[in-house]
């Protein structure tokens, strides 16, 4: 099963306004993100790759960090990447930074855009929006390299928050398709069991985000 056409036109629709004020607003509630990057802890010339890159701002951001490294994104939405294209010409990185059009959650639209593994795959606040994510995790470890790592942040369940504030954000996030993945920890426990990875899985700002990693052994 793949998220099909009818996501990248909803992706689109939704973004085709946002694109121009998202970074500028993104920055205030999708935590955790340069917090992922710091981890991300590139070896040397290694590969990076993102799935649903969005404006292309997490690998701007990565490619700064790790100099000697190559980033390659994918995202479903035309227009986003239409904004991502703009924003990585604007910081001088198109020589660093490719990406493509494609389905996260479609392990072979990854083929032949990069090299055949990657020695860090990561999402970031994406599986939250992909209504099959586990295959989209699949994706990522289809195309990572023997010891490389998977790294993901996102909405959590807001369990040290008050309920009202989770109440009020989740209805939000509904209105933008999003879903915090309640069983995200769960699934990503029977992968490390059944990958022979080691999970390390924590909670950021009370439970506001979680933070995730899987790491080939
Ligand atoms: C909330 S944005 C996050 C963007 C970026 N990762 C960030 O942290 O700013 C979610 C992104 O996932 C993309 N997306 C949603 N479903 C997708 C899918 N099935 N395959 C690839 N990208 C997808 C959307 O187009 C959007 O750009």
């Amino acid at each position: 099963m793949t998220a099909g056409t009818d996501t990248a036109g909803l992706m689109d629709a939704i973004y085709q306004n946002q694109r121009y004020f998202y970074d500028l607003t993104r920055k205030y509630y999708l935590l955790g993100r340069d917090h992922l990057i710091n981890q991300l802890d590139v070896p040397e010339g290694g590969t990076v790759l993102e799935l649903g890159c969005g404006t292309g701002r997490n690998l701007i951001a990565a490619a700064k960090r790790y100099p000697s490294a190559q980033f390659f994104g994918l995202d479903i939405s035309d227009q986003m990447l239409a904004t991502a294209r703009k924003n990585i010409e604007k910081a001088g990185y198109s020589n660093r930074i490719k990406l493509i059009q494609g389905d996260a959650s479609n392990a072979p639209a990854v083929s032949g855009f990069g090299p055949d593994a990657y020695s860090r795959v990561f999402y970031s606040y994406t599986l939250s929006m992909m209504p099959i994510w586990r295959e989209a995790l699949q994706t990522g470890l289809a195309n990572l390299s023997g010891e490389g790592k998977i790294s993901i942040v996102d909405f959590g369940q807001q369990e040290r928050l008050p309920s009202w504030f989770r109440g009020l954000l989740f209805k939000w996030l509904n209105g933008f398709h999003v879903t915090p993945r309640a069983d995200l920890q769960s699934e990503l426990s029977s992968l490390a069991e059944v990958h022979s990875a080691d999970l390390k899985f924590a909670p950021l700002y009370r439970g506001y985000a979680v933070y995730a990693e899987l790491r080939r052994r």
